[in-house]
């Protein structure tokens, strides 16, 4: 991270007015608006004084052991190559959480050049991707909220498993960009549910998607990717802990809840979507 690579996504929440490297480590509009910036490289740029949550640190953690144990490989794998393929210089990943999948995506990277803004509401997410790749920027802001990034700034947006907000995925999109949006399936973890482990997916995710992001975006491609995993007490556990389900399950009823599951469907639909000009 640098001042000057991180400055160069950014925009001032304020006034709107690119944001430049300042005195020390700070970020500052033209207006004179300033934000300082962490020592781990990241900028919090929330707007006025609302209490937000993300992912816990212990969340993370669930997470990080889950993704390191491989689980989800064949989804980051698939991830790295439809973004390769469009040979990105500039790569936003909203909801970024530990950074797994857009490290995937830098380390196929044919350019040194290659820069990555990792964005998130959790401040312990963005400093975990931020420290995981020098490529990567980090930006701690919520989806909801106009994002405090510059029109056109990403060839490439990616959002897995996390909100999304059409109007400002196109606005943040250079003309023609890709939209890569990975979704559960209906299957997802239903060993778990039927378990009472995992909570319900809303039915036609996909229908809905494709709805809220139509006027703004084609939908250009849609893969499947499904598995069985024979995960151990410890990565279900992990599982739990990682996702939603967290903030409902008690971590010493998932043991002898998940006693009798053996094998457990990871069911994902990754939706490749073109920026509608306009
Ligand atoms: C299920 S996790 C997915 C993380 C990561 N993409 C992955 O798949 O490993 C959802 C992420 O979205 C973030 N998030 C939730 N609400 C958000 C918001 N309003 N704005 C930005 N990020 C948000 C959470 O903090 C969390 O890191
Ligand atoms: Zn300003």
């Amino acid at each position: 991270m640098s001042l000057q690579t991180l400055s160069e996504w950014l925009r001032c929440p304020n006034c709107f007015l690119p944001l430049a490297p300042g005195a020390g480590l700070t970020l500052t509009c033209a207006v004179g608006h300033s934000f300082d910036v962490n020592k781990r490289g990241y900028a919090t740029l929330l707007p006025g004084s609302r209490k937000f949550i993300g992912d816990s640190a212990a969340m993370l953690d669930a997470r990080d052991d889950f993704q390191a144990a491989g689980w989800y490989r064949p989804l980051e794998r698939a991830i790295a190559r439809i973004i390769s393929a469009e040979n990105p210089r500039r790569i936003l990943d909203v909801g970024c959480g530990t950074g797994y999948y857009v490290r995937g995506v830098l380390g196929d990277a044919q350019a040194d050049s290659v820069r990555a803004l990792g964005m998130d509401l959790s401040p312990a997410a963005v400093a975990r991707t931020v420290r995981s790749s020098d490529a990567v920027d980090g930006l701690v802001a919520d989806v909801w909220s106009p994002l405090p990034i510059r029109d056109g700034a990403a060839d490439v947006v990616l959002n897995v498993f996390a909100p999304r907000n059409a109007g400002e995925f196109h606005r943040v999109l250079r003309p023609g960009g890709l939209l890569l949006v990975v979704v559960p399936r209906q299957t997802h973890l239903q060993e778990l549910r039927a378990a009472g482990l995992a909570l319900d997916i809303q039915p036609d995710k996909a229908a809905h998607l494709t709805a809220s992001l139509g006027a703004r975006f084609a939908l250009e491609c849609r893969e499947t990717l499904s598995d069985e995993l024979a995960l151990s007490g410890r990565d279900i556990a992990a599982l739990i802990g990682m996702g939603p389900s967290a903030h409902h399950t008690d971590p010493s009823e998932v043991g002898s809840a998940a006693e009798g599951v053996r094998c457990v469907t990871a069911a994902f639909d990754l939706f490749s979507f073109r920026r509608r000009d306009s």
